[in-house]
């Protein structure tokens, strides 16, 4: 029998990309997700896309705060691991409903945790994320960088990181590897599964597809004073598939003995300016994205960028793909899909 793991948020952007990459690893997959934020048109496509291996994959519309919804799919299935996505991911929307986010994340994510203990299934992998870096104050981030919360969102991840440090001490059966992402961006090569986020976008890629498809006239440039060299902010762009492919490498590492409760940052290690960025996206599609220059926005970093050392050295994982292929790849699904996995008319 193929290792079988449960995949929370698996309609989501990155879900849906790990998702095939576990196919197409010979992994059978249950996904559950309460599609707040996603289609399941996602969760069908990655089911053609992996071809013989699509029937490997199962689909649950399920919320994970429903306990007793939970329990009987545990009930039902024997989980090898679980990787855990879902989660609410908007920072500015955190600011303005904060209990909606602990709610949902931590509620989620507590959930998670007491049934999966019930029935015995120890291995996690949890979406943490650069953001419990704040503001760094040098860069590269390394993992033992003190963590910070500079709003709710963050909190989230800062909060759901300590409860499962606090499971592994209470119990040393647990292997959890938390996996701190840095900017993931670009889409599957095909062009058929690729980010969809509801409503106008708060990320730069997402706002520049958005631009060169014709929904929105320009992109706002925040802040132009950096100390960078092009005076924009610093990031460590990566390309969804490497990032897949870094879960795959973190449930190989679970299989290890003397793992416990493990940090990896997922980045390329490079930092890109946004004006880099756009020029990169510019190229790719051949489509001018008009720029309006504005001030910074609140709360962001000026640099960015992840120490790649200690996933290369463990996981044995690094990233393959650099901007050009990221905006390749990000422009092919804004061209076939403008509309993401909805229509004109049905605009999320
Ligand atoms: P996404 O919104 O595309 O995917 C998250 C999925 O979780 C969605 O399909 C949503 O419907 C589902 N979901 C949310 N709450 C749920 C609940 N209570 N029950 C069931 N399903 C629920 O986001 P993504 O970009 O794929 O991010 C995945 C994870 O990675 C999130 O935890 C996010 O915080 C984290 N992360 C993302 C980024 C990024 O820039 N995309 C960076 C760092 C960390
Ligand atoms: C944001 C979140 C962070 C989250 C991450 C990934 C904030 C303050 N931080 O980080 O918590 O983990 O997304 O989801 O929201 N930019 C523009 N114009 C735009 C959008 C962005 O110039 O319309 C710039 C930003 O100022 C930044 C860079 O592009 O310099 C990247 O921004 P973004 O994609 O939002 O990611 P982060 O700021 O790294």
């Amino acid at each position: 029998m193929p290792p079988t793991v449960l995949v929370t948020g698996g309609a989501g952007y990155i879900g849906s990309h790990t998702v095939l990459q576990l196919l197409l690893g010979g992994f059978r997959v249950v996904v559950v997700d309460n599609l707040y934020n996603s289609s399941e048109t996602a969760v069908q496509r990655v089911k053609e896309l992996a071809a013989r291996f699509g029937g490997n994959l199962s689909f649950h519309k399920l919320d994970l705060r429903d306990g007793p919804a939970l329990e009987k799919l545990f009930s039902s299935t024997r989980f090898d691991a679980v990787i855990h996505f879902a989660g609410l991911k908007a920072v500015g929307e955190s600011v303005q409903k904060p209990l909606l986010y602990f709610d949902n994340n931590i509620n989620g994510t507590i959930t998670l945790l007491k049934v999966m203990a019930n029935h015995g299934c120890k291995k996690l992998v949890f979406s943490s994320s650069a953001t419990v870096y704040g503001w760094p104050k040098k860069v590269p981030c390394t993992e033992e960088f003190s963590l910070v919360a500079m709003n709710p969102y963050a909190r989230t991840k800062l909060i759901a990181e300590e409860m499962c440090r606090d499971q592994y001490r209470a119990d040393p059966e647990w292997k959890i590897i938390l996996l701190r992402y840095f900017n993931p961006v670009g889409a599957h090569p095909s062009g058929y599964i690729g980010e969809d986020p509801r409503g106008i976008p708060n990320n730069l890629m997402p706002f520049v597809q958005q631009v060169a498809v014709g929904r929105q006239p320009a992109l706002t440039v925040y802040g132009t004073d950096y100390s960078t060299k092009d005076g924009t902010g610093v990031r460590d762009y990566i390309h969804v598939v490497d990032l897949a492919d870094g879960h795959i490498a973190a449930l190989h590492k679970l299989d290890e003995s003397g793992v416990g409760c493990e940090e990896y940052n997922l980045g390329t290690g490079k930092g890109t300016s946004v004006l880099e960025m756009v020029k990169a996206f510019e190229k790719a599609s051949g489509k001018k994205i008009p720029l309006v220059m504005a001030g910074r926005r609140p709360g962001d970093a000026e640099i960015v960028y992840a120490s790649t050392e200690r996933a290369a050295r463990e996981l044995k994982w690094k990233a393959k793909y650099g901007i050009e292929e990221m905006c390749r790849d990000q422009w092919n699904w804004a061209s076939k899909n403008p509309y993401g996995y909805g229509s004109p008319e049905n605009n999320r």
